[in-house]
């Protein structure tokens, strides 16, 4: 949510900053802005309401010189995407300049009493009034710049990374950080900061993480962090993984297509050294520590939020059935503000992908409070939550650009296995011969995922039937269920189609009434426990002359006979069915979005990283 860049260094601050903000893009995408200071110590501040590339066209003409700079891409909290409210803006005398991701709880009760102090505001922003905020101390407490912000700081509440420069200190940025994300790339006589490692990679692979609570002063020679108790704190450099060409398209053509043909190796990376499949044995370095605890835990709590959650719920199936512990499923945003029954015997399992989610960062701090222990299941490696949990398991997905999740899902999905059968080694709930057969499946399942993106062709064809439907209704049973509200949701964010996702046996107490010739029905109906059932509901549809496209078993024939379409996924149990009946369903949005003129790795409203509640 909102993509920061800063540089200070010796090469052009616009191209760095610039080509920063093109990779942090899926962050939030409304307007785009830079500020730079030049040679001759002027300040320039280029923005614009839309896309980077607005920005850019914008800009052509104008003088790019410069080697410190800041830009920001933006996902409007406060006031609308408009070039007036794009970021940066700027302190009441024009001198001081800010980006920032996150949100300024109390802005109205500050903006008044800067209002009778004289500022006049340019935006309906909160960010302007925290840089209004410093400007004030700044002038009158006689402190330096870094001692302004912090003391500002210490008068804001709420969550924000913030990127600041001075017109009258051209050698300096000054970075702060409080509940979003922001990690500074350390080059030689360079420094680069950003809300993600993706626009440093092609620079510096040495990054230091910020910690909530840290101000930074960042000049060419040196890096300076303290915590807004003002103690001064020694950076730890680490090392990054990514490599930049996970960055890039690599000759697909969107993100999105690209995500869901890398499943098949990312959940083979995801498995990679976790699993013995003739020994039957599971290996969880990340939760180890835990073993013995697991054999004693009365519940499972997973919190997460969105496509998360519906990988959550596929968890819960697994965990019951396999390790047979009793699993609640909840949204973040509603356990937070509950007073949920939480003990030192529960185990908490919060999952996301990017690993900034505010809600659900709030619902571990909660969790945690309260004595659980918390295990993280993330995708991207020092994000907040693997920071904030006691103990968790990377999804190794590698980066995921494009807005909709597709490979960041079956990847926690591929760990929730996992996770269920480390549960059930721990607590000895499934005989050794069990775990070698299922182990051996699982094993598998990377080669089945590239037989099901095979069928691409096939939803193609069946997309172009669909992509004039107004609504869709997704229907599935058991471990079908969660993929039924994953497809749900996949369609609806990137095609802007009205689809729900439903267990197939309560179509007929609600959804039914919306059936009728031009009601497109997707059931997963796949070859396991409730096969038969599953049938019954299809002939429900069918009867009230609802158009069925059904996924089903490699061969199928019953299916066949009464659904509209059908795509066939290779067979497999029923605990790795969403693995394989969830790509078909991420193709088929896809395409129908694509035929519709959407922007499939931007869609409309959304954001990557939601780290405002
Ligand atoms: C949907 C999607 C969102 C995220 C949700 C949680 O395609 O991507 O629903 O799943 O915003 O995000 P994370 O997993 O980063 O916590």
């Amino acid at each position: 949510m909102c993509g920061i860049v800063g540089y200070i260094g010796h090469r052009q601050a616009w191209t760095v900053v610039l080509k920063g903000l093109k990779r942090l893009e899926y962050r939030g995408y409304d307007s785009a802005g830079i500020a730079l200071i030049n040679e001759a110590g002027d300040l320039n501040i280029y923005k614009k309401a839309g896309k980077v590339v607005e920005l850019e066209k914008y800009s052509t003409d104008k003088d790019k010189s410069g080697t410190i700079g800041m830009g920001h891409t933006r996902w409007a909290t406060h006031g609308e995407p408009s070039d007036r409210n794009s970021h940066p803006h700027i302190s009441n005398n024009g001198r001081l300049s800010i980006i920032h991701n996150g949100i300024i709880e109390n802005y109205s009760v500050l903006k008044e009493e800067l209002l009778t102090r004289g500022h006049e505001f340019k935006s309906d922003t909160d960010t302007e009034v925290l840089i209004h905020l410093i400007e004030e101390i700044y002038k009158l407490e006689n402190v330096d710049l870094l001692e302004a912000v912090r003391l500002a700081l210490q008068e804001v509440t709420g969550a924000y990374a913030i990127v600041i420069v001075d017109q009258d200190n051209p050698d300096q940025l000054i970075a702060a950080r409080k509940g979003s994300p922001m990690v500074i790339g350390v080059g030689e006589g360079e420094y680069f900061i950003a809300s993600d490692a993706s626009p440093i990679i092609e620079y510096t692979k040495n990054v230091i993480y910020m910690n909530d609570n840290e101000i930074a002063l960042v000049t060419r020679e040196e890096l300076l962090v303290k915590r807004l108790d003002n103690v001064v704190q020694t950076p730890v450099i680490q090392e990054l993984e990514m490599k930049l060409d996970m960055l890039e398209k690599g000759g697909y053509e969107h993100f999105m297509l690209k995500e869901i043909y890398e499943q098949s190796r990312s959940i083979r990376d995801c498995m990679r050294g976790r699993i013995y499949p003739n020994e039957g044995l599971v290996q969880l370095g990340g939760i180890k520590e835990y073993a013995d605890k697991l054999k004693n835990i009365d519940r499972i709590i997973i919190v997460a939020c969105g496509t998360s959650w519906h990988a959550g719920l596929v968890g819960e199936y697994l965990i019951e059935e396999y390790a047979r512990i009793p699993v609640e499923v909840e949204y973040a945003s509603e356990f937070r503000y509950r007073n949920p029954i939480i003990t030192e015997k529960d185990v908490v399992i919060a999952i996301s992908q990017s690993g900034e989610t505010a809600d659900t960062m709030a619902a571990i701090e909660m969790a945690k409070e309260k004595g659980a222990t918390i295990f993280g299941v993330c995708n991207v490696v020092g994000s907040s939550i693997p920071r904030l949990t006691h103990a968790g398991v990377y999804t190794h997905a590698g980066p995921e650009i494009g807005v909709a999740s597709t490979k960041a899902f079956t990847a926690q999905v591929t760990v929730l296995t996992l996770m269920a059968f480390y549960m059930a080694q721990q607590k000895g709930t499934l005989t050794q011969a069990k775990l070698v057969e299922l182990l051996t499946e699982l094993d598998c399942i990377p080669d089945k995922v590239a037989k099901a993106l095979e069928s691409n062709a096939l939803i193609e064809e069946i997309a172009a039937k669909f992509k004039d439907s107004r609504n869709c209704l997704f229907l599935g049973r058991g471990s079908g269920f969660p993929v039924a509200l994953e497809g749900a949701l996949k369609l609806k964010e990137i095609s802007y189609i009205h689809a729900e996702g439903y267990p197939a046996a309560e179509m007929k107490h609600g959804p039914i009434a919306l059936i009728d010739e031009e009601m497109p029905v997707v059931v997963i109906a796949t070859k396991n426990s409730s096969y038969e059932k599953v049938i019954s509901n299809i002939q429900e549809v069918k009867a009230r002359k609802g158009i069925v496209l059904a996924i089903v078993t490699e061969g199928d024939t019953e299916v066949r006979k009464m659904a509209d379409y059908c795509i066939e996924i290779p067979d497999s149990s029923e605990a790795f069915l969403p693995l394989l009946a969830t790509i078909p369903l991420q193709l088929l949005s896809y395409h129908i979005a694509l035929m519709r003129g959407c922007n499939v790795d931007q869609p409309r409203n959304l954001a990557k990283s939601v780290t405002v509640e």
